[in-house]
Order: C-alpha cells, then sequence, then structure tokens
C-alpha cells in the first residue's frame, strides 16, 4: 500500500509522521510544490514545531516516511491520495473575506486527474465547504482519464501543540463515503489505515455530506464557547465576578463540560474564523440569512474582544501609549506552536502601533522577520523590537501584555522584572495564567481578562 499526501503543512506532516510510524507496511511520502518547506522536512529544523514530531520523524524518515517535490511520481505511484493543502479565506472577488479559495484544491485534482494511470481513493484532508466531493468528482469525471477515482472526505481534528496526542489518541476518526459499492470499498480501505493504531468503534462512517459539514460545525461549536466566555468575561470586569470561577462553576454540569471554556485575548488559528466565515458564506448561499447572522456574531465577539483588551491597556496606561515601550509575551495563537495564523497577538499588536506604542516583542518559537511580515513592516522598522528573551523586552517597557500562555511565562522573576521597568509597572495578562495577587503584592498593576 502506497499513500501520498499532497501540501507539507502544519496538517499534512503531522498526520503522515504518525500513520508511518503506526503502519510502518505502508510507503507515505508527503509532496509540496514549496521546494524550501520539503527541504526543511528533509533537513534536523522542520518547518512545523510541534511537541513530539520531530522524534517520529526522525525514527521513519528514509524508511517508509517520505518528503518530495516530485508531485507527479507520488501521486501516480500512490493507492490513496491525501489533499492537504491550504484552504484560506478568498480575499477577491465573489464571497471574498468568507468564502474558501479552494483554487489549491482544485489544482490538486486536474494534477491528481493529468497524472493517474489506475485507480484511486482521494481523501479531503483539507478543511473545505460543503459539497467541495462534487466539484473534485466533476474535474475527474470530465478529464478523460481511464482511471476511477473514490473521493472521501476524512477531515483533520488535531489542535496544533498538541497534534501528535491528538493524533495518536483521537477522540474519533471521521470518514465520509459514497454509499455505494465502490464507495463502501474505499472507506473500508481508509478505514484498515487508521485501524492500525485506533480501535474501531472509535472509526466513524457518513455519507460525504455529513462529514465534510462535520468539521465545520465543530470547529464553529468549540470557537462559540469561547467566544460565550469571552462575552461573560466583560461582564465580570464590571461586576466583581471571576471569570475563572464562573467557567469553573458551569463547566462542573456534564452537559456543559469543562474544556473550551478559558477566557482570552481571543480565538486564533487557522480553523476557526475562516471556518465559522465559511459557514457563514454557505449559510448566505443556501438563501439562510438568519442562520448567518447567527453564526457570524461568534466572530465579531472575538473581534471585539481583541480590540476590549488593546483599549484597557491604553485607558490603563493614562490615555495614551504614544512613544511608551511595551512588551509583548508571546506571539503564537497558542502555546507549543510557532504558528501565527490569526493570532490576536496580530490585532493587538496593530492596535498599539495605531497608537504610536514602540514594541518589545518576545515569543520562543517566532521568528522576528515572521513577527515584522505579519505587521507589514521591514527589518529596519523602528517601532518593533524583537527580543531573545521576556527579560530583555520587559526592560525599560510600562507594561507587559501577555498574548501566548507559554508555560515559560508562569516561571518569570517577575521581583526582577518589576525593578526593570518604568513606574507604575503594568502587566495585562490577555490568557490568565499568572497569579494577580502575587504580582500586585511586588508592586505592578496587574489585569486579566475578566477579572476586576
Ligand atoms: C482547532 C480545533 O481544536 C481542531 O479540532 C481543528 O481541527 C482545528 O482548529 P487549533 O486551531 O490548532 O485547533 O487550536 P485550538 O486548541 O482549538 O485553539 C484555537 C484558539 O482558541 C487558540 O487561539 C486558543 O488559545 C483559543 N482558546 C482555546 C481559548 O481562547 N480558550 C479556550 O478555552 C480554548
Ligand atoms: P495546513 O495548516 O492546512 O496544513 P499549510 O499552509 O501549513 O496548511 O500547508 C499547506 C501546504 O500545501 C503548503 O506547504 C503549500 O505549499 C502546499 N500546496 C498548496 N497547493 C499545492 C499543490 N497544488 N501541490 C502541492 N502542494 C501544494
Amino acid at each position: 500500500m502506497k499513500i501520498c499526501c499532497i501540501g507539507a503543512g502544519y496538517v499534512g506532516g503531522p498526520t503522515m509522521a504518525m500513520i508511518s510510524l503506526k503502519c510502518p507496511d505502508i510507503k507515505v511520502t508527503v509532496v509540496d510544490i514549496n521546494a524550501d518547506r520539503i527541504a526543511a522536512w528533509n533537513s534536523d529544523d522542520l518547518p512545523v514545531f510541534e511537541p513530539g514530531l520531530t522524534e517520529i520523524v526522525l525514527s521513519t524518515r528514509g524508511k517508509n516516511l517520505f518528503f518530495t517535490t516530485d508531485v507527479d511520481k507520488a501521486i501516480a505511484d500512490a493507492d490513496i491520495i491525501f489533499i492537504s493543502v491550504n484552504t484560506p479565506t478568498k480575499t477577491y472577488g465573489i464571497g471574498a473575506g468568507r468564502a474558501a479559495d479552494l483554487r489549491f484544491i482544485e489544482a490538486c485534482a486536474r494534477r491528481i486527474a493529468k497524472v493517474s494511470k489506475n485507480d484511486k481513493v482521494i481523501v479531503e484532508k483539507s478543511t473545505i465547504p460543503v459539497r467541495t466531493a462534487e466539484s473534485i468528482k466533476r474535474i475527474f469525471d470530465t478529464s478523460g482519464t481511464q482511471a476511477r477515482f473514490q473521493v472521501l472526505s476524512n477531515p483533520e481534528f488535531l489542535a496544533e501543540g498538541t497534534a501528535m496526542t491528538d493524533l495518536e489518541n483521537p477522540d474519533r476518526i471521521l470518514i465520509g463515503g459514497e454509499r455505494s459499492p465502490e464507495g463502501e470499498k474505499a472507506i473500508q480501505k481508509l478505514v484498515n489505515v487508521y485501524a492500525h493504531w485506533v480501535p474501531k468503534k472509535k472509526i466513524i462512517t457518513t455519507n460525504l455530506w455529513s462529514s465534510e459539514l462535520s468539521k465545520l460545525t465543530a470547529n464553529a461549536f468549540l470557537a462559540q464557547r469561547i467566544s460565550s466566555t469571552n462575552a461573560i468575561s466583560a461582564l465580570c470586569e464590571v461586576t466583581g465576578a471571576d471569570v475563572d470561577e464562573v467557567a469553573y462553576a458551569i463547566g462542573m454540569d456534564d452537559r456543559i463540560g469543562s474544556k473550551f471554556l478559558k477566557a482570552s485575548v481571543g480565538f486564533g488559528g487557522s480553523c476557526f474564523q475562516k471556518d465559522i466565515l465559511n459557514l457563514v458564506y454557505l449559510c448566505e448561499h443556501f438563501g439562510l440569512p438568519a442562520v448567518a447572522e447567527y453564526w457570524e456574531q461568534v466572530v465579531s465577539m472575538n473581534n471585539h474582544q481583541k480590540k476590549r483588551f488593546t483599549v484597557r491597556i491604553v485607558h490603563s496606561l493614562f490615555n495614551t501609549v504614544a512613544g511608551k515601550r511595551l512588551a509583548i509575551f508571546g506571539y503564537a495563537f497558542k502555546k507549543d506552536t510557532n504558528d501565527i495564523r490569526e493570532s490576536a497577538a496580530i490585532d493587538v499588536c496593530r492596535d498599539l502601533l495605531a497608537e504610536q506604542a514602540q514594541l518589545a516583542v518576545y515569543d520562543p518559537k517566532v521568528s522576528s522577520e515572521t513577527v515584522l511580515s505579519s505587521l507589514g513592516l521591514g527589518a529596519e522598522d523602528e517601532s518593533v523590537t524583537h527580543c531573545q528573551s521576556a527579560y530583555e523586552a520587559a526592560e525599560d517597557s510600562h507594561a507587559i501584555a501577555i498574548l501566548t500562555e507559554w508555560d515559560e511565562f508562569k516561571d518569570l522573576d517577575f521581583e526582577k522584572i518589576y525593578q526593570s521597568m518604568n513606574k507604575p509597572a503594568f502587566i495585562f495578562d490577555g490568557r490568565n495564567i499568572l497569579d494577580l495577587e502575587k504580582l500586585r503584592a511586588i508592586g505592578f498593576e496587574a489585569h486579566g481578562i475578566g477579572k476586576s
């Protein structure tokens, strides 16, 4: 059995590494048109930071896991092809700002149709709008190829930062396919891959459209919980309630459950906002404006939360941050990843720069170039300094904003940091990871999310 995965990104790389580890009998080839990315996957410095990933890649690379830019050969050889390319929000034309840009998916389908000589199972791994499989099938059916294809939907539920444990121990594996004899055969083929390590009862099969829609729905529900908590956090700040206590109290209710109730400066990542906007667009497309509006509020609340955080900083610092050095602790959209896509840090920093603040940014895994380019700045720009440590960033600053919950921030020597800062010294904990009372005892003016 041979597997090819098109797209060596945050989803394709880790997922194929896990398959190669658990299925020594399967040859897994990951391809990408980005030669730099492939070179990085073949080096000691992988392009994706994910705890546990390097160890797995080092143990299987060159044995049954391969990374190459030879897309056509890998497609031609494969029995199963995963499409794991990016599906960003469209920035142009019809549906701009909301619909998914499917041009990379379509390019893959056309490539597969062109170079395939034998029958294959095509697996949609990327998150896509419901009924995308229909378009892919149309491309195959009209391509004139002799090869026959079965299209499956197998969305990825891994979260960055915990990708390897999520992949090893998934809550469920979802496989959608056509409910025909050929479709069932293709589904079974993919079930057999996961059955190498995932218990059968956790592998669920559905029709294609249910699977495609389940992914968008899962992300919309998760994001909705965060926006709901963040909405309540604003109320906590003006009433004396503590959002962590409220979340704990409601999370004890089995029907609600304790996960994904953590108030924050706002959710980020490549999925939540993109998928909800995609859902909104689909609802509008199918003539359901009230449903579209309902889900759009989840994103609006998130934007409001990011804005609220910046406003709180500016108000606290006597309504002006112009010319003041502000330390930014964390830039990634969450801990244990080097990914900054849709990170709340980007919006907060952009708004603070608009107030003419001087930013000193430290993130353990995000490079200076990544920070600057996300803000549209060049290397020579003096409004942003990239620092090698949290201590360096804090020195001479007026305030610290914690935007990512990296564990190392909890172990910092805040007495030492306090001494090195301008007074009054402020901390705005956008992730509620610090003990505000302790910081106040040192002398800080400390603020959390949803805490008065
Ligand atoms: C998400 C889904 O969890 C995953 O199943 C899907 O396949 C892809 O999208 P990911 O974006 O990697 O994964 O990260 P996730 O852990 O879901 O966090 C998303 C954002 O929400 C982060 O910015 C995180 O900090 C924030 N968050 C999460 C909160 O603010 N509060 C919470 O309680 C949980
Ligand atoms: P994700 O988080 O969904 O994995 P990424 O952007 O990290 O998204 O990865 C997607 C990868 O897919 C990128 O490395 C990109 O170069 C690759 N890609 C996009 N289109 C194609 C294509 N037609 N053929 C091969 N690789 C592609």
